[in-house]
This record gives C-alpha cells, structure tokens and sequence, in this order.
C-alpha cells in the first residue's frame, strides 16, 4: 500500500457535507417535530444487537435479514448484527427496562442510521437514515392514524407534496392463514417460473407485488386480503380510514402492498414519492401485534413508521424545495497584527456567548484574503483592527453590503454590535 494512497467512503454510503449537511438535520428534526407535539419520548439504541434478535423479529425468509444483514463475529465470538432497521431493537429494550409494564401506550421515537447490504443505486444506500416512532401495548385504532398523520405532517411541514399514502390491512393470525392458503391454491394453479413458484411456497403475498407484466396480468384476479379480513381486522381498518377522513389525512388503498419485513398485522401503510425513480418509498409502517410476544415479552400490540431521511432530501430535490439554513455567521473578525489578533478573539468569545455567530480570520492571511473571506462568510459585519487601532483602543466596524466603515471604541464594541442585531 503506498503512502499517498486515498480513502473513499464504502460503497453506496452517502457523505453529508455543508450546505447538504443542513438540509439533512432540517429534514430529520422536521419528520420528528410532530412526534414531539405528540408525547413521543427519544431513545437512543445501540446500533448492533445480537443477531437472532433480527432473525426472530424481522423474519429468516426476508430479503432484510436472509441477504441483507451487516453480520459478523466480534471478538467474543458472539454473533452480532447491525442494525438493518428500528423496530426490533426498540422492541427489546421496552421488554429489557420493563417500559411495558407502566403507563400504556409506550410512545417512542428514534433517528441514525441503518445498514443494509443492498445493491447501491439512486435513493438505495447501505447505510441509509430514518427516523421512526413506536406506540406500544394500545391496539387502538385512533392511535394507527395518529402514527400515519404524524408521518403525513413531517413530510408536509417539509413542503413536500408530491407524495401519496398507500394502506391497507394485512389481517391477523385469524384471518391471515386462511387467505394465505387460498392465495397458494389460486398461485399453484398457475404457469409459473420456478422461482416464482419457490417464492410463492415461502411468501405468497410477495408474488403479488410482481413488477413483471406476464405476472401481474396472471395475478390481476388473486383473491386479496383485503376481501378476506377477519370481522375484528375489518373493523379496525374501516375504523382507522374513518379517523384519517376525520383528520383529513388523504390515502389510497393499495390492496396489493407488499412490505419487506415479516412482522406486520393489521394496519399496514406506504408513503410514495413519485419523483424518486424505483426506490419511491419515503416511509413505511404498520402495525405489529404479534411482535412483542415473538421476543419473549408480554402479547401487546404496537404499531409505528420508519421514515426515510436520505430519501426525503431526494424527494425534496425533485421538488426543487429546500429546508433548512447552511451554517453561516452574522459576524466575521478581520485582525491584523498579534494585538488585534489577541482582542478580536475575546471580543468573538463575548459575542458568541450572547449568542451572535462570529468567525475570525485565521492564518494571518493578510488584509485581503481575510477580507476576501469575510465576504464568503456571509457575515453582514466586519470587525477589522490592526495593532495600532487597539493600542488606540479602537475597533472598525465595517458593514459588508454598504462597505460603510466606523470606528468604535474597543471596549462598546460588543454592545455595539449586539444592539446591531437587537
Ligand atoms: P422499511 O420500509 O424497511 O421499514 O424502511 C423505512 C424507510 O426507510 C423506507 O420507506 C425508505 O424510505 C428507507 N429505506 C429503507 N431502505 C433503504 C435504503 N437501502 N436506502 C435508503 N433508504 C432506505 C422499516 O424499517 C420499519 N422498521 C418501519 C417501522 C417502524 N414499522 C413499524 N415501525
């Protein structure tokens, strides 16, 4: 390896830099605001679990866990994974810190990162971003479309418009056996490929989400989950449209919807963004009422989103909006000379700590550059001083759209500029 070798980031991992970076903490702390509005708590998790934590909770036959996991040994030998999403490992630390067993429903909100093991292409990371909420131990249907209206409200405080929700229900442990059943007949009746006839014997329900034409014209007339509900599912899923109606939140029913994790019951919803090519989901969710008891805690229900971060600057860009201010400053110190350098340093500390943003020259660039660089800050003021002007216990303050240049006495010169900016 030569010395003057570079370093690339791994694959199919975005960087945020500035100006970027802003509109990424904009567009995760405003898919959040909601949340916060609506008694969701943070928790921050480790970003590996062990592994089979993934493997029960999302599912072995899931592309996420059966192809997609970062896995490796540690140096105890233990297996562990990074995370591939949130759900799982929410789910045990409300088990672990017994947060089940005070006040229901546990409401629960997280943002970071996720890793997944996916072809890199436009809008398909390996480590991608999210933001999510769980509401746990309440089967209620006015609390599903309080988790889908708070994903609807993020987007559009963002200024996003150009995006639908889909929903459905995917029934629950007594109706879903049965539909499955009837679903495999209708498939095995079929002219498949063998891999789809592999993948129907494993997920029926994936079959139906066939982009390929001969097998979406094959499928056209599947018996649908969606027909075959339960009384209680059905109940729940009109009762859930109700509220969104109430709460004017629009959607689309997608009988049809497919979702990568093997955890959902009942509720089950997908924000779409048209502008954004093949990777179009923004967010998803659902329901997940068996998921508790499968990690060895109490029956309770649960449901919650998981909202793309990366995905929803994309869609922004589609959009031709933005969101959030790159860091600039308001101030921008211009010494020249070891004295000045030495004042403007308190006078830049003072000003911070009464909140105005302040930038200094460094590097002793000379008069030019520095002012050059004052310029690029953004700064609406210069303070400029030499060695002489602090001897004579003078500072300039110099306006950078007018160029319009005074002298202040070194020791006001901070009210000075705070009373600038009220
Ligand atoms: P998910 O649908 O797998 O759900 O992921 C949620 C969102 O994360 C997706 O809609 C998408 O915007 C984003 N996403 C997923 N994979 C990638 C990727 N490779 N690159 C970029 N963005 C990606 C979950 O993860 C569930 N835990 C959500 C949930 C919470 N359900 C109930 N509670």
């Amino acid at each position: 390896m030569s010395e003057s070798q570079s370093f690339r980031a791994p694959k199919g991992i975005p960087d945020y830099l500035p100006p970027d970076s802003a509109q990424f903490v904009a567009v995760r702390d405003g898919l959040l605001a909601a949340a916060r509005l609506a008694g969701y708590g943070d928790v921050e998790l480790p970003i590996f679990e062990e592994t089979a934590l993934f493997a029960r909770g999302v599912g072995e036959s899931t592309d996420v866990v059966s192809k997609e996991m970062y896995t490796f040994a540690d140096r105890g030998e233990r297996s562990v994974t990074l995370r591939p999403e949130g759900t799982a490992g929410v789910m045990r630390a409300v088990i672990e810190h017994g947060l089940d067993r005070g006040a229901l429903p546990v409401k629960l909100c997280y943002s970071g990162p996720f890793f997944r093991y996916e072809r890199p292409q436009a809008g398909r990371y390996r480590q991608l971003q999210q933001v999510g909420v769980e509401a746990i131990g309440v089967d209620d249907p006015a609390l599903d479309a309080e988790v889908i209206a708070i994903a609807d409200a993020g987007f559009r405080s963002l200024g996003l418009d150009g995006f639908r929700l889909e929903i459905t229900s995917l029934g629950d442990d007594s109706c879903r056996p049965a539909y499955r059943e009837l679903l495999q007949e209708f498939l095995f009746g079929l002219d498949l490929d063998e891999v789809t006839r592999a993948r129907a014997q494993i997920n029926p329900l994936r079959v139906l989400d066939d982009k390929r034409p001969e097998i979406k014209e094959m499928t056209a007339e599947a018996p649908l989950m969606l027909d075959h509900l339960s009384e209680d599912a059905k109940e729940h899923f009109d009762s859930v449209l109700g509220y969104l109606d109430a709460l004017a939140v629009p959607y689309v029913i997608n009988p049809r919807m497919v979702r990568g994790l093997d955890y959902y019951t009942k509720t089950t919803f997908e924000f779409v963004h048209d502008g954004l090519g093949a990777q179009s989901g923004i967010g998803g969710g659902g329901r997940y009422d068996g998921l508790m008891s499968q990690l060895g805690g109490q029956d309770l229900s649960g449901i919650g989103f998981g909202l793309g971060v990366d995905r929803t600057m994309l869609a922004l860009k589609a959009e031709g909006k933005t969101v959030g201010s790159p860091a600039r400053v308001d101030v921008f110190c211009v010494p020249l000379g070891e004295q000045a350098k030495l004042a403007l340093v308190k006078v830049a500390a003072s000003l911070r700590s009464s909140g105005v943003r302040v930038d200094l020259a460094y590097g002793d660039r000379g008069v030019k550059g520095a002012m050059r660089a004052a310029d690029r800050s953004g700064a609406t003021l210069a303070l400029v001083a030499g060695d002489r002007d602090i001897e004579a216990g003078t500072i300039g303050v110099k306006n950078l759209s007018t160029g319009e240049q005074v002298d202040v006495a070194a020791d006001t010169v901070v009210a000075e500029v705070i009373s600038r900016f009220g």
